[in-house]
């Protein structure tokens, strides 16, 4: 997969060097590359953004200085079936992604259709965000774009979003992870249900033990408890999630637990007692 990002802020990206991203960067499975928004700029300061019409706080991207980077970067992308012969993008190519508070909420579900791509541009907005005509444009030739927030919160920028998005979508690129049974079972997997807790050795610390069953080797009865666990997590913490699950999904041990914890099926969906 090639991954370009585009920032004011290139070095904020540093952290991509690290860890399973690093190292399928060095490894070439992943082809990352940051650039800097200011390369494409023209006058003697550098300049990327300016005052929003209309009026109000803050400054807004300038949209010439992005489509001039964002036209390069999807020309220059090599085996990539974005750029028609017209130069005009074409669908199939890259996938532009805009991180940005007032985006779709980015969750694993974005994070497994992403995975799948063989090109990712990330534009990363400061300020009061990039000239709505940028995403608009790029639409309208035929690249997808997604404009995406990690979370109900605001930060100064789209940098720490991009860092979260590519590290959720590259540890799902194939031969990424070192063990794929990893990704199962883990939190917001297919199963819809939090992770159950999970201990290693020391079997007692802090005058805490492990619970029983898990040194009982029955795996049986070890599957049980997990999914108990999960369930119980899920409806504490996430109820919302209880509320979505696929009651068809569920066997009987699975509906008696829940009805444990306060949730039972009413027209085919989980609801509150
Ligand atoms: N930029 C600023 N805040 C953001 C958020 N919550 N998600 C994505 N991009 C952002």
């Amino acid at each position: 997969m090639r991954v370009d990002v585009v920032s004011i802020f290139p070095g904020y990206l540093a952290a991509l060097d690290l860890s399973l991203v690093g190292k399928a960067r060095q490894s070439g499975l992943l082809d990352l590359r940051v650039h800097d928004l200011r390369d494409w700029t023209t006058d003697r300061h550098r300049t990327v953004d300016d005052t929003p019409f209309g009026g109000g706080a803050g400054m807004v991207m300038r949209p010439d200085v992005w489509g001039t980077a964002l036209d390069s970067i999807l020309s220059a992308a090599p085996d990539d079936a974005a750029v028609a012969p017209g130069g005009e993008p074409a669908p199939g190519g890259a996938h532009l992604i805009v991180p940005t508070p007032s985006g779709e909420v980015f969750t694993q579900r974005h994070a497994e259709a992403l995975a799948t791509e063989d090109h990712l541009v990330v534009a990363c907005g400061r300020y009061e965000g990039i000239d709505a005509r940028v995403a608009e444009h790029y639409r309208a030739a035929g690249v997808a774009v997604s404009e995406l927030s990690i979370g109900d919160y605001v930060l100064n920028g789209g940098e720490v979003a991009a860092l979260v998005m590519i590290e959720a979508v590259a540890r799902l690129i194939p031969g990424m992870v070192g063990n794929p049974a990893s990704l199962v079972e883990e939190s917001h997997g297919a199963a819809g249900l939090l992770e159950y807790p999970v201990y290693t050795k020391p079997p007692a610390w802090a005058g805490l033990e492990i619970p029983e069953v898990l040194l009982s080797g029955h795996h049986a009865r070890i599957e049980r408890w997990r999914r108990d666990r999960a369930l119980e997590r899920t409806a504490e913490r996430r109820p919302d999630m209880v509320a979505a699950l696929d009651v068809t999904a569920l066997d009987k041990h699975d509906l008696a637990q829940l009805r444990e914890l306060g949730w039972v099926v009413e027209d085919g969906r989980l609801v509150r007692r």
